[in-house]
């Protein structure tokens, strides 16, 4: 089946030299191989695995998500097999589907970061990478790369000496400017921009007066931060003309649409597949759709296409 087979519209869109066949692909944790059963993956725009740490991870304590209303914390902790198992059977595994692959990397340090961008940037069948640069750095004080303008330009700086790969840096949203934040990547010579990462949030059950998560605190993510991440994606675009992948509470495809108005090439979908596991082709669908009533031949016209008066 193809989406846009029947009716005559441009879905293709560029996150740098990525080309893509439409602007709808999954946000990291949220895909997974066993996903292939209810979705094509070669209708996706690319495939993005959960992030990759160098070595395998237990992940944090349980309970690692509640609900909350309009949207869900999780606190996973990057449970990962480690790069080991990720170069020897997640990337093969992928290897069958046309879309490209975009490698989701985590790590502890900016050498660590660089280590394992170069390895996994080797890799054929892997198109870009995304840095996720919202995970806590060494200091273990729960700061991350991506809340500080030095260290977000460093790491960048840092991986980019090592790959040729196209890298997309995953910001975080726990920030006071996140202009500044994507100047900082920018400058440290990223493609693209993936705005952005989870809300930190906090949920108590009055009756047992405890956390709802293990960890206490988690990432909020789904419609909750839709908003939030709508006024960041059309910030980021006032200030650089990096490509950007619109992330964080996407369920429909008006929500896309939006996001791409205000800025975004492309879009990437978490929260909504946990509730529909078709998700992803349902908003592609709804896209093709808008498109039509408004008759938009290209997608890429919409793209920071927000009228203000
Ligand atoms: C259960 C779960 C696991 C996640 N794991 C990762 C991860 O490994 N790496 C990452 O960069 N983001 C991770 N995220 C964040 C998502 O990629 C995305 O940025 C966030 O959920 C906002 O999008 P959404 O509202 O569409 O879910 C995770 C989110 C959830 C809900």
């Amino acid at each position: 089946m193809n989406i846009t087979a029947k009716k005559s519209v441009n879905l293709q869109v560029n996150i740098g030299s990525l080309q893509l066949k439409n602007p709808i692909m999954p946000a990291s944790g949220a895909f997974g191989e066993d996903m292939d059963s209810v979705i094509d993956f070669n209708e996706i725009a690319a495939i993005v695995p959960k992030s990759i740490t160098k070595y395998p991870r237990k992940g944090n304590k349980t309970p690692r998500v509640c609900e909350v209303p309009a949207g869900m914390i999780n606190s996973i902790g990057i449970q990962s097999k480690g790069i080991e198992y990720y170069l020897q059977h997640t990337l093969p595994y992928y290897r069958q589907y046309e879309v490209p692959l975009i490698s989701s990397i985590s790590a502890d340090s900016f050498d660590e970061f660089a280590e394992m961008a170069e390895t996994i940037g080797r890799v054929d069948g892997v198109a870009a990478l995304e840095l996720n640069i919202s995970c806590p750095n060494l200091k273990g004080d729960g700061h991350a790369f991506g809340m500080d303008p030095e260290s977000t330009y460093k790491l960048i700086h840092q991986v980019k000496q090592v790959t040729d790969k196209p890298v997309i840096a995953k910001l975080t949203p726990n920030v006071t400017s996140i202009q500044d934040i994507a100047l900082a990547a920018e400058q440290g010579g990223a493609d693209g921009l993936n705005v952005a990462n989870t809300i930190l949030a906090m949920s108590i059950d009055v009756h047992s007066r405890k956390p709802k998560i293990g960890n206490v605190m988690g990432g909020l993510s789904g419609p909750a931060v839709k908003p939030i991440i709508v006024r960041m994606i059309y910030q980021v675009r006032q200030v650089t003309r990096l490509p950007i992948i619109g992330c964080g509470g996407v369920m429909t495809g008006e929500d896309a649409i939006e996001m791409m108005l205000a800025g975004a090439s492309a879009v990437q979908v978490g929260t909504a597949s946990f509730v529909q596991p078709t998700a992803m082709l349902d908003i592609l669908r709804q896209m093709v759709d808008y498109m039509v009533q408004y008759g938009i031949a290209d997608i890429n016209e919409l793209i920071g296409g927000v009228i203000i008066d």
